[in-house]
C-alpha cells in the first residue's frame, strides 16, 4: 500500500482513533488497524469491471452501445480465462483462494470453486454474492462446484469446530460484534450442514480467509489445466451460447451499453 497517499486520504474516523490513542504503541496499533481494513477495502471495493458506471460520452457518441474503448476488447468467443485476464484482473482474492487450495492439495474440484467462488464481487454485482456467483457458472460446471458456491455464502458466518474454521474477525470490524445473519442465511447453513457437497462448502471458507496477501501474485495461466478438466468452455464463448446466464457474461463485455 502507498503510505503517503493512505496518509493524505485518512477518514476523519481514522485520524481521531490514532490521534485518540494514548501511547506511541497505541497509536502505531490504530495506524495498522487502519492500514489493514484500508487494504481489505481496496481489494473488494465494488466497482464494474474497473469503471466508472457513468463513462464520458466520446465525441459524435449520445450513449454507449459498443465496445468501450476503456476496455481490453473481449475475442468474439470468449473464454473463462479471457475473462480473467481482460475484466477480472488482477483477481488476486480469487487466484490466491485457488493457489492456496492447490498448495494444501485439495481435489481440483475445490481448487476450481476457490478460482470461481466470487468473481461476481468485482465485476457484476457484490450481494448474495453466493448466489449469483453460483449461477453464474452453473451451466458449465460440476453440479457439486456451484452447490458449493451458492451455500459458501452462508458458510462463512458458522464456525466449524471440526476443521478449525472460526468466525472471521474481520466481520467483526466490518459487520459489528453484534451482526446476526439474516434468517434465510441461518436456514441455508442449516441445509448445508446436513448435505452431502457440505465439505466442499466448507472448503471454501477454509481457503478463504487467508488469502489476502498484499504482494502475491498468482497467475490464471497456472489454472489452465484445471479450468481445461473441469469448466466446459461453450464453443460460442461466454455470453454467446444461449445459456439461461449468457447476459451475465456479456454484461461484463459491455459493462456500459445505455440499454
Ligand atoms: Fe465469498
Ligand atoms: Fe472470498
Amino acid at each position: 500500500m502507498d503510505r503517503r497517499s493512505f496518509l493524505n486520504n485518512m477518514s476523519a474516523a481514522t485520524v481521531a482513533s490514532i490521534t485518540g490513542a494514548a501511547t506511541l504503541s497505541e497509536k502505531a496499533d490504530a495506524l495498522e488497524e487502519a492500514m489493514a481494513v484500508e487494504l481489505d477495502k481496496r481489494i473488494a471495493t465494488p466497482y464494474f469491471c474497473h469503471l466508472d458506471t457513468t463513462p464520458e460520452v466520446i465525441a459524435g457518441d449520445t450513449y454507449y452501445m459498443h465496445d468501450d474503448p476503456r476496455l481490453p476488447k473481449m475475442p468474439e468467443a470468449p473464454t473463462l480465462i479471457d475473462f480473467f485476464k481482460l475484466r477480472f484482473a488482477p483477481a488476486n482474492h480469487v487466484l490466491q483462494s485457488a493457489q492456496l487450495a492447490k498448495i494444501k492439495g485439495y481435489d481440483e474440484k475445490v481448487v476450481l470453486a476457490c478460482l470461481l467462488h466470487d468473481i461476481c464481487v468485482t465485476n457484476l454485482i457484490r450481494t448474495d454474492h453466493g448466489y449469483w456467483c453460483a449461477q453464474m457458472i452453473k451451466p458449465y460446471v460440476d453440479e457439486e462446484i456451484s452447490w458449493a458456491i451458492q451455500y459458501h455464502q452462508a458458510l462463512r458466518f458458522f464456525p466449524d469446530t471440526s476443521v478449525d474454521y472460526e468466525y472471521p474477525e474481520q466481520y467483526i470490524r466490518f459487520f459489528g460484534a453484534d451482526y446476526k445473519p439474516e434468517p434465510y442465511i441461518v436456514q441455508a447453513h442449516k441445509e448445508a450442514k446436513k448435505h452431502r457437497w457440505y465439505m466442499t462448502s466448507r472448503l471454501i471458507t477454509l481457503n478463504d480467509l487467508y488469502s489476502f496477501e498484499e504482494g502475491v501474485v498468482v497467475d490464471i495461466d497456472d489454472f489452465t489445466d484445471i479450468i481445461g478438466r473441469h469448466f466446459k468452455q461453450p464453443k460460442e464463448g461466454l455470453g454467446f451460447d444461449g445459456s439461461p446466464v449468457a447476459h451475465m457474461w456479456r454484461s461484463m463485455i459491455w459493462p456500459n451499453n445505455f440499454l
